[in-house]
């Protein structure tokens, strides 16, 4: 577990303000993000957290302008460097993407093209953002045998460095050829091959067994020590993020519920749904077996009521929750944020 103030002297990597996405429905429409905030720096870890359903892939892939249609970016600013992405065209979001923001999507299967071969997939990344440029005096692409040998040898890096064995053999292998934990490294051998700034990585351990997990983490890790990288880990773990991240974001239907550090948020949790999910996790060592899950269900986001989302399941309830218009988030002494009336 480490500590990072997210303040610092140099100016924010990423910042979201207000950050809304929505989706529409024939009648009225799924606030998917709901007026999210947060300051992101360089060489930060930062973890996301919240149940299924809250947001966290729609936050990634609107900071990349790729929410799904017909969802769409209807409120708030996405600054990258000081630049609004928001107000980037298409051909500079392309230049962008991949290069200086990679996003190691959630499922590995749908995510690799299934029709090429691994190492082409990630020779087109370099291919794309011409990371290995053109032999002087070669006029086509088509006869520039140098340029793919060192394309390759760059293939042959990047597989080696996210520990796919035989890199030179896996390269010519189809998607279906690999294991999960494979199709995993392949995703993340694409998304680091082009040397990114910030990396947003969508669960990228969820599907996969405690050892792999470990193996891509620390993978992860030694990209953020080395290279610098900033990451954003999105899932539903706050084991894992306890075990990665420097702060962490907790996320329900859409809102940003509680924001500090990790020792903050697990030693000294304020809100209750991030107690509700850390009474979630097993405890290794305790007499106690059971795992108390948070009662009800995700809210319907096409129906919110006013008040706080988590009121109907909250066990600190109090009238004023669902009477109070939108509860305010809260900047505490220690820094931390949160959105909650009890505090
Ligand atoms: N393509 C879509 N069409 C309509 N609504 C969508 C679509 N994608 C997401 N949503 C809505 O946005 C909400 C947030 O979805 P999102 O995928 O960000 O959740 P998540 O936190 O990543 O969940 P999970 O842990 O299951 O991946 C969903 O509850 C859903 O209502
Ligand atoms: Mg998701």
């Amino acid at each position: 577990m480490s500590d990072r103030p997210t303040a610092t002297t140099s100016p924010p990597l990423l910042e979201l303000e207000g950050l809304t996405t929505d989706f529409p429905l024939r009648h009225g429409r799924v606030r998917a993000v709901n007026d999210l905030s947060f300051q992101l720096y360089e060489g930060e870890k930062l973890g996301i957290v919240g149940e299924s359903g809250s947001g966290k892939s729609v936050t990634l892939r609107s900071i990349l302008r790729l929410v799904p249609y017909p969802g769409q970016t209807v409120a708030g600013d996405i600054r990258f460097q000081g630049q609004s992405l928001l107000a980037k065209t298409g051909r500079e979001m392309r230049k962008i993407r991949g290069k200086d923001i990679a996003m190691i999507f959630q499922d590995p299967m749908t995510t690799l093209n299934p029709a090429f071969v691994v190492g082409e997939q990630i020779r087109e990344s370099l291919r794309i953002h011409n990371i290995v440029p053109r032999s002087p005096g070669i006029v086509s692409h088509l006869f520039d045998r140098k340029r793919k040998k060192r394309e390759n040898e760059r293939v042959m890096q990047a597989m080696a460095e996210v520990g796919i064995p035989d890199p030179a053999q896996n390269a010519r292998r189809y998607p279906h050829q690999f294991s999960g934990g494979m199709q995993q490294r392949a995703l993340t051998a694409i998304a680091l091959a082009c040397e990114p700034q910030l990396l947003l990585a969508d669960e990228p351990t969820t599907a996969l067994d405690v050892t792999i997990q470990a193996q891509i983490l620390a993978l992860l890790d030694k990209i953020n020590r080395e290279r610098g990288t900033t990451i954003i880990l999105v899932t539903h773990d706050l084991a894992v993020v306890a075990e990665f991240c420097h702060n962490v974001i907790v996320l329900y239907a859409g809102q940003l519920m509680e924001k500090g550090s990790i020792a903050q948020i697990i030693e000294n949790p304020l809100h209750p749904y991030t107690h509700g999910l850390l009474r979630c996790l097993p405890k290794i060592g305790s007499r106690r077996q059971k795992i108390d899950p948070i009662p009800g269900l995700a809210p319907d986001l096409s129906s919110l009521q006013t008040g706080c989302p988590f009121a109907p399941r909250c066990d600190r309830v109090m009238p004023a929750c669902s009477q109070t218009e939108s509860i305010p988030l809260k900047t505490l002494s220690d820094g931390r944020l949160v959105r909650c009336l009890l505090f």
